[in-house]
């Protein structure tokens, strides 16, 4: 059983130090993509029927992390290593979904609302449950619907792919899928709408959102109304780090 998390004034004291340290860290270290992946997969593994996975920091768990999907995350885990050593009382599920706010807050992004509280699990979900990027729009409903989320949800979502790359000796995908991808903004729908372009990358999933007409739309309106991508952004990824969690 997994220990419960107290959340009184001394948690959120350190939350806060906590938040300042991971902002520091993701600056010097310009690791804000990969610590944004980690929260994802942390959090993407939920099933809303067995209400199993979910942001509970099992992705530590060496068995979880070896997963194929979770290939090149060590180096986001150990990032938060050193932060967890400094705040032991902060729980692994909070810090991994408090990276991933704080990556997008330094890179540009929307505030995202955090709210402490997640209990870590000793357990892992099995193989499978993330997305698997040569696949198409069935697959990526399957996926998104099973941890409860809707068809905005996955096109705001998507939207983190504005920071990083892929790696060849991590996912065998390669390249950045915008031009400046330490910046949170709206160009990575931008980019999706005008094609294929040379250097970036166009994974099956992303392109997917094109074909879709309920997916388009999302598409559409986020590369004209960066606003509007910027707020659904904030509004998904906070349900993103709260599946399967009550605040209390
Ligand atoms: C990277 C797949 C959704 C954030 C990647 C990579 C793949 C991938 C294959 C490359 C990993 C590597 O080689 O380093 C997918 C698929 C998705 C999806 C199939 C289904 C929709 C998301 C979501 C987020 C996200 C929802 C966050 C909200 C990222 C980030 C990176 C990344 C930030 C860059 C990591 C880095 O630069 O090290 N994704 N992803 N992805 N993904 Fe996704």
């Amino acid at each position: 059983m997994a220990e419960p998390v107290v959340v009184d004034a001394a948690y959120l004291k350190e939350v806060e130090k906590a938040r300042r340290d991971l902002r520091a860290l993701i600056s010097s270290k310009n690791c804000a993509p990969i610590m944004l992946r980690l929260a994802w997969h942390d959090a993407g593994t939920y099933d809303v029927n067995t209400k199993t996975g979910g942001p509970n920091g099992s992705i530590r768990n060496e068995h979880e992390l070896n997963h194929g999907a979770n290939n090149g995350l060590k180096i986001a885990i150990n990032f938060c290593e050193e932060v967890k050593a400094k705040h032991p009382k902060i729980t692994y599920a909070d810090l991994y979904q408090l990276a991933g706010v704080v990556a997008v807050e330094v890179t540009g992004g929307p505030t995202i609302d955090f709210v402490p509280g997640r209990k870590d699990s000793v357990e892992s979900p099995e193989e499978g449950r993330l997305p698997d990027a040569k696949q198409g729009v069935p697959h990526l409903k399957d996926i998104f619907y099973r941890m409860g989320l809707s068809d905005k949800d996955i096109v705001a979502l998507s939207g983190g792919h504005t920071l990083g790359k892929a790696h060849a000796d991590r996912s065998g995908f390669d390249g950045p899928w915008t031009r400046e991808p330490l910046k949170f903004d709206n160009s990575y729908f931008v980019e999706l709408l005008k094609g294929e372009s040379e250097g970036l990358l166009k994974l099956s999933t992303d392109n997917a959102l094109l074909e879709d007409p309920a997916f388009r739309s999302y598409v559409e309106l986020y590369a004209k109304d960066e606003d509007a991508f910027l707020k659904d952004y904030a509004e998904s990824h906070k349900k993103l780090s709260e599946l399967g969690f009550n605040p209390s």
